[in-house]
C-alpha cells in the first residue's frame, strides 16, 4: 500500500528535486522541466481530490501549491530560473471524467491553475507548458482561461494535446501561446516541421506499435519523399 510522506520526508524530497536538477545540468542538459501534470507526484499535491494531507502541504489552495512552490524555488536556485520550465495539466472536465482520469480534476481548475501560474511568474521561470486533454471528444480549455494565463505569465507559454496545424495557428495567432508541442504526429513523422511548413502529407500513426520496444514504429517511419 502507498504510504503518506511525513512532513519531514516532503522537505527532503524538495532537496532531492534540487539535487536531481543540479545533476541534470552537470550532465549537460540545458535545463529542467518540472513535470507537475498528468497525475505525477506534484499533481497529486495540487489536486484537492488526491491530496488528503492535514499538514502545511494539504488543505487550502496555497498549502496544496506549497510543494510546487518549494521545488520550483529550490530548482531555480541551483540551476538558474531561466533554465526551468514547468508542465501542468489544467483539465476542465465533468465529475464523471474526473473519476476516470486519476481522480485529479479540480473543482475549480481555473482558480487552481491560474494561481499556480502566478506562482511561476513570481519565481520567474522560463516557460510554462500546459498539457491539454488528448483523447477523442476531450474537453477544450476555455478561452477565458487561456487569456487569464497569458495575462498572468510573462515567460513563454506552450500548449500540447491533439493539435493540428490549423489549431496550432489559431492559438499562436490569437497570442494565447508562444509554442505548440506535438506528440503523436512527431512519432510518426521524423521530419514533421518540414512537412508542416510545406504542407506535405503526414504518415499515419500506427498506435499498436507505440509501446512496442523495438525499432518498429520507433525509428522506421519514413521521411517525406516528393514523387518525381
Ligand atoms: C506514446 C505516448 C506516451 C506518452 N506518455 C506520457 C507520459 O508518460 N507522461 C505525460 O505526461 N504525457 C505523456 N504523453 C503525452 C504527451 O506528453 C503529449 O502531451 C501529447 O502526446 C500531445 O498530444 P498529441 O499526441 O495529440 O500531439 C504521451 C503521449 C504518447 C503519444
Amino acid at each position: 500500500m502507498p504510504q503518506a510522506l511525513s512532513t519531514e520526508q516532503v522537505k527532503e524530497l524538495v532537496q532531492l528535486y534540487a539535487q536531481a536538477a543540479r545533476n541534470a545540468v552537470e550532465a549537460g542538459f540545458d535545463g529542467v522541466e518540472l513535470h507537475c501534470a498528468n497525475g505525477y507526484l506534484v499533481n497529486q499535491f495540487i489536486s484537492a481530490h488526491s491530496n488528503q494531507r492535514t499538514d502545511e502541504y494539504g488543505g487550502s489552495l496555497s498549502n496544496r501549491l506549497r510543494f510546487l512552490r518549494e521545488i520550483t524555488e529550490a530548482v531555480a536556485e541551483v540551476v538558474g530560473k531561466d533554465r526551468v520550465g514547468v508542465r501542468f495539466a489544467p483539465l476542465f472536465a465533468s465529475t464523471d471524467e474526473a473519476r476516470v482520469y486519476l481522480g485529479l480534476v479540480e473543482e475549480n481548475p481555473h482558480e487552481t491553475y491560474l494561481e499556480a501560474v502566478r506562482l511561476m511568474e513570481q519565481i520567474g521561470i522560463a516557460y510554462v507548458s500546459l498539457a491539454e486533454a488528448d483523447w477523442d471528444n476531450a474537453p477544450e480549455l476555455p478561452i477565458t482561461f487561456r487569456q487569464a494565463v497569458r495575462e498572468a505569465f510573462s515567460g513563454l507559454l506552450m500548449y500540447a494535446g491533439k493539435y493540428s496545424s490549423e489549431r496550432a495557428n489559431k492559438v499562436l495567432n490569437a497570442n494565447w501561446g508562444d509554442l505548440i508541442g506535438f506528440g503523436r504526429w512527431f512519432i510518426a513523422n521524423p521530419d514533421l516541421p518540414a512537412r508542416l511548413l510545406n504542407q506535405w502529407p503526414l504518415n499515419e500513426l500506427d498506435a499498436s506499435s507505440l509501446y512496442g520496444g523495438t525499432a518498429a514504429g520507433y525509428s522506421d517511419y519514413p521521411r517525406y519523399r516528393p514523387s518525381l
